[in-house]
């Protein structure tokens, strides 16, 4: 049971919804009389004692915002054992009892060290839009990114349609494919590329080479990033099919803007929970999604799982695309 302090911070890739779920540990944390501390620019502040106390008014006119007001960095001081030594003292240093971690695996990984080597009390909260942490459905700021996929789609859909163009639309997602596979279903795309899946890249160029022949206008292909490159591709399919063929690189636009409405709910539910969970005594869990409701995963396993990417989606993409 925590009586003092709790601190939160996010880190990695900032994602929308963050800001969301940041705000509902802090005023669920003040709620229960519970002292919070932000952690300022992931666990480089840490490091760097870029830790301060924060009230409910810290933490207002946030919840519409993309990005992350606690700031975000990649650190590789972190990675060694002194660095973390480091980090801890300062949490010490500041009577914070546990951490809530808003990140993606590498940073929730981050967590599981200092819960190892530190014994503080940790609870991960899934925030990327790679939706590619093990043991959850749903991670903050997927949905957000997945409708800003769609949105720019729809758009490359009616230039490629003008110019009887193939359009190859490469979107982020790390070594992940849900990002890819649910906007380029939610788009209505012709080919979706994602690394969980086999391609033949000869047959795609055959069968839109016929479609053009029976009159298509436009083909779009959404390609994963972590399955190859928009630019590489474009190269392969221009030559094979001699059709005009352009790439878009959707790039960090979908880690931006205002979140949708489902990630600021979910993001908000699975911060209380964390908060809540954090005082109540509960450590080295992830809170996350399943069928819609919050479980809770461990820690460990969450990290050290590689999730698998929903065969759910994979067989709707091989009936409707
Ligand atoms: O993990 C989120 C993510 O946006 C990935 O989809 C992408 O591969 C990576 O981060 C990009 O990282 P950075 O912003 O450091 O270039």
């Amino acid at each position: 049971m925590i009586t003092g302090a709790i601190a939160v911070m996010t880190s990695g890739g900032d994602s929308p919804g963050m800001n969301a779920a940041a705000r509902a540990v802090v005023r669920t944390a003040l709620y229960e009389g519970v002292k919070v501390f932000g952690i300022y620019n992931g666990y480089k502040g840490m490091l760097e004692d870029d830790i301060h106390e924060l009230t409910s008014r810290s933490v207002s006119d946030l919840i519409q915002r993309g990005g992350t007001f606690l700031g975000t960095a990649r650190c590789m001081e972190f990675k060694t054992v002194e660095g973390r030594r480091k980090g801890l003292d300062n949490l010490e240093k500041h009577g914070i009892e546990g951490l809530v971690i808003i990140g993606g695996d590498g940073s929730l990984t981050g967590g599981s060290m200092l819960s190892k080597e530190g014994g503080i009390p940790i609870v991960g909260l899934p925030g990327t839009i790679d939706n590619d942490v093990w043991g959850t459905d749903y991670t903050i700021g997927c949905d957000t990114a997945a409708n800003t996929a769609v949105d720019a789609i729809n758009k490359l859909r009616d230039t490629a349609s003008a110019h009887r163009r193939i359009m190859i639309v490469e979107v982020m997602g790390h070594t992940s494919g849900w990002l890819a596979m649910t906007s380029g279903i939610a788009s209505g795309a012709e080919y979706i590329i994602v690394p969980e899946v086999k391609y033949n890249i000869d047959e795609i160029c055959e069968d839109i080479v016929e479609s053009y022949a029976h009159g298509r206008r436009y083909t779009i292909i959404v390609v994963a990033e972590g399955a190859c490159s928009g630019v590489g591709l474009k190269n392969v399919v221009q030559e094979k099919t001699k059709i005009d063929t352009r790439v878009s690189i959707l790039g960090h636009i979908q880690r931006g803007g205002s979140p949708t409405l489902e990630d600021r709910i979910k993001a908000s539910m699975l911060g209380e929970r964390a908060a809540l969970a954090l005082i109540s005594g509960v450590n080295d869990v992830v809170f996350g999604f399943d069928e819609g409701k919050v479980v809770s995963i461990n820690l460990f396993d969450s990290v050290n799982n590689k999730k698998p990417l929903d065969p759910e989606l994979v067989r709707l993409a091989s009936v409707l695309v």
